[in-house]
């Protein structure tokens, strides 16, 4: 009787055991789902492209740099929560493979800069691209968002390189944004609170100051037939009336782009230039830094250690008060070219 109940006891017992190696491992296996699916990260790095040196910096600094990035877009990532690091240009693709796949996402910034010198801003921002197109054809999330220039390079770089911009005239201009129909089916604003859309919709508050446009008509998008892969968010009109795209996104990847400055709203203090620093254009501005900075964290990518991040970051390098000598830039990082080959990460690729 009694070793009949023992082992009854142990079959139990057996059961049990199987049965919870079972939840267990079911247990796992959703968790590592759910991990892979959903897990945010709350560090992120985004990287910053650098651009050629800009012709007014170059005056006032003769032939000491060869590439910068105003300090107005390092601060926009780092108030929104992430860490910025430099970009440089004119680098080969397996040293962009290898930066892309260590951050979060990418800012091209906007700067009075030339296009298409040959490894400059353009090359690089279309071989960023592809590999931000592959990134994301993988499953990893990776964002990239274009502010001006950086939105001109956005749809450039998606029509292969031909280039579609119009001359156009929206030098020092406040506008409200005019939104498209279906604006709000569309990541960049489908979750804006109510009083930031009221304040985009109805006061001039985003600041202007680009001498290109990509406009709807014929000649720019559709040309290029880039209007089956964009939505276009919101159009304006320049000083002449002439209708150009202000915002737009990727339909298939979370790539953004927006032709006004949000950075200049919050950092950027130039005295004679209408740029709105009231406090409902500040909140309108923080609104693109926290949209953009989110979207990194749906990025996992890291560097291979702590130390290695710490001595790509952007502070490995001095920031000038440029305003001082009359720049339209209140700080700037400038870089020599020996300054590119101090990143540990160039060691890698
Ligand atoms: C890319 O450039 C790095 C130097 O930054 C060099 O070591 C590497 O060999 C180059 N790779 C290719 C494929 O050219
Ligand atoms: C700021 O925006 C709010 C809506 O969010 C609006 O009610 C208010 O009038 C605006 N203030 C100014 C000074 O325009
Ligand atoms: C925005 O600026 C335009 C052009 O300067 C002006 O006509 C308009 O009244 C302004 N709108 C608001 C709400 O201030
Ligand atoms: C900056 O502008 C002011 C006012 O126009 C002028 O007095 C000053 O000399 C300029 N500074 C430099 C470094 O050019």
């Amino acid at each position: 009787m009694r070793t009949f109940l023992l082992i009854i006891l142990t079959v139990i017992l057996l059961i049990f055991f199987i049965m919870d190696i079972l939840w267990v491992t079911l247990f796992t296996f959703t968790f590592a789902v759910l991990k892979t699916g959903g897990e945010l990260n709350d560090r992120p790095i985004i990287g910053i492209l650098t651009q050629e040196i800009d012709y007014n910096l170059n005056k006032e600094y003769p032939d000491q740099y060869h590439s910068y990035i105003a300090a107005s877009y390092v601060k926009f990532v780092e108030g929104a929560g992430a860490r910025p690091i430099p970009i440089w240009i004119g680098r080969n693709d397996s040293y962009y493979e290898d930066i892309l796949n260590k951050i979060n996402g990418v800012l091209w910034p906007g700067g009075a800069t030339y296009f298409f010198q040959k490894e400059g801003y353009a090359d690089a921002g279309a071989a960023i691209y592809r590999i931000a197109k592959k990134i994301n054809d993988r499953g990893e999330y990776f964002p990239i968002l274009g502010i001006c220039l950086g939105f001109e390079l956005l749809t450039y770089v998606a029509a292969n390189c031909v280039e579609h911009r119009t001359a156009c005239s929206s030098q020092n201009q406040p506008l409200p944004l005019e939104f498209t129909h279906d604006f709000r089916e569309a990541n960049l604003f489908k979750q804006v609170p109510p009083d930031i859309l009221k304040i985009l919709d109805e006061e001039n508050v985003t600041a202007n100051f680009h001498q290109y446009c990509v406009t709807k008509e014929a000649s720019d998008l559709s040309r290029v037939q880039l209007i089956d892969e964009f939505r276009v968010l919101s159009l304006n009109h320049d000083k002449k009336g002439l209708e150009f795209i202000s915002t737009l996104e990727h339909k298939r990847y979370p790539f953004y782009g927006v032709q006004f400055h949000p950075e200049k709203n919050l950092y950027e203090w130039v005295t004679g230039k209408n740029i709105p620093h009231g406090r409902n254009a500040t909140l309108a501005a923080q609104y693109f830094a926290n949209f953009f900075v989110n979207e990194a964290r749906k990025n996992l990518h890291e560097f291979a250690t702590e130390q290695e991040a710490k001595e790509s970051l952007i502070y490995n390098y001095p920031v000038t008060y440029t305003a001082l000598q009359n720049s339209t830039f209140q700080q700037c990082y400038m870089f020599k070219i020996s300054d590119r080959d101090d990143l540990i990460i160039d060691n890698n690729v």
